[in-house]
């Protein structure tokens, strides 16, 4: 695996050839984007695509989101309507992916046999670049094993892949940290499929628009999975005082033989258990939530997380809390 350090602020286009000459080709690059780092393939390549879907272990029926640099490109794989129109008109690039009806030029294993895209376009120089010079749309899946935590740093896509990929394009730290917002404009009330970073009240300012729940999950087949889940519990606790209720619990699990880790915003040292400070506003908790969950596994065998309240990216955040673990309110 080749590894390609670059500046986000200031590299040039010669930095990027390699990477971009291995998508080509049909190899596979991990490459940051504003959300999470990417497992990239050439989205029109069967072969190349396959080889993701063994590299993540990902089960075949769960599609893959296509990214793109351009407006043009969108419309070579899909067919917006006038709503999704709308939408890349206010949001691209951005955190927001569509899900549209497809052209025949992406092949079946990209979509899971589905007759609708997915597309994205990263809001994020490496990304936008990178893409424009393979020269091809890139389905990109997040870059971790199934079932593990998105990666938001160039050293998690490390962590969970060796040989299986061609490359890495290691960019830094991911600025959102959650993956991007999923709406199906194929139906209406339109329906975000996972929330993210653009939330439902944005989307709402321009359309109706719904969050699926947990019973209809059948319709975006990514959702049934268990996902973001390290090895050690993660318990989750909402309500008031929860600062308390997580020392005590912490305590509790102690005596008890366990070894438990904290995540909360802005806790202070009035404890000795391993913490992760996940900053002081929801902005920050979603940039670091993964990694804190993939470093307090390291050390810890449970994971007490401090919940938030589900407005805005709240409720991107809740989301991945509840199939990281269990939720619970004190
Ligand atoms: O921020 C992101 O979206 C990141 C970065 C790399 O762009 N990508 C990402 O991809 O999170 P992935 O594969 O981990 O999640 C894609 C989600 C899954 O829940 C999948 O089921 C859903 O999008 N999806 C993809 N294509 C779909 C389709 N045609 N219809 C419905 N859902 C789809
Ligand atoms: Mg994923």
């Amino acid at each position: 695996m080749k590894i390609v350090k670059i500046d986000p602020d200031g590299f040039l286009e010669d930095d990027l050839k390699i990477p971009a000459e291995i998508l080509r080709k049909g190899g596979i690059v991990a490459f940051p984007t504003e959300t999470v780092y990417g497992l990239g393939a050439n989205a029109l390549d069967e072969l190349a695509v396959k080889r993701i879907f063994l590299a993540k272990r990902r089960p075949p029926d769960n599609p893959l989101i296509v990214h793109v640099s351009s407006t043009d490109s969108i419309y070579r794989i899909a067919k917006p309507n006038r709503i999704a129109e709308k939408l890349i008109e206010e949001f691209f690039p951005g955190p927001l992916t569509l899900v549209m009806e497809k052209r025949e030029v992406v092949p079946d294993v990209t979509t899971a046999g589905l007759k609708m895209v997915a597309v994205r376009m990263p809001d994020h120089r490496i990304a936008l670049k990178l893409i424009e010079l393979a020269g091809v749309p890139v389905s990109a899946p997040s870059a971790n094993k199934s079932g593990k935590p998105s990666p938001t740093k160039a050293e998690h896509v490390i962590e969970d892949f060796s040989d299986e990929i061609d490359c890495v394009v290691d960019g830094g730290k991911t600025e959102i940290g959650l993956e991007s917002t999923v709406v199906d404009t194929t139906v209406y009330p339109l329906e975000i499929l996972r929330p993210g970073a653009v939330t439902k009240e944005m989307i709402e300012e321009f359309f109706d628009v719904r969050e699926i729940r947990k019973a209809e999950i059948a319709r975006s087949p990514g959702m049934k999975y268990r996902h973001y889940s390290p090895s050690a519990d993660v318990l989750v606790l909402t309500g008031i005082n929860v600062r308390g209720e997580m020392l005590e619990l912490a305590e509790r699990l102690r005596s008890s033989g366990k070894k438990p880790g904290l995540a909360a915003m802005q806790l202070g040292k009035i404890h000795d258990f391993p913490a992760y400070d996940l900053g002081k506003n929801l902005e920050e908790y979603a940039e670091r939530l993964f990694d804190a969950l993939r470093s307090l596994d390291r050390v810890c065998d449970v994971i007490i997380v401090e919940g938030v309240e589900e407005k805005g990216i709240g409720a991107a955040i809740m989301n991945r809390l509840s199939k990281a673990g269990r939720i619970y309110r004190v």
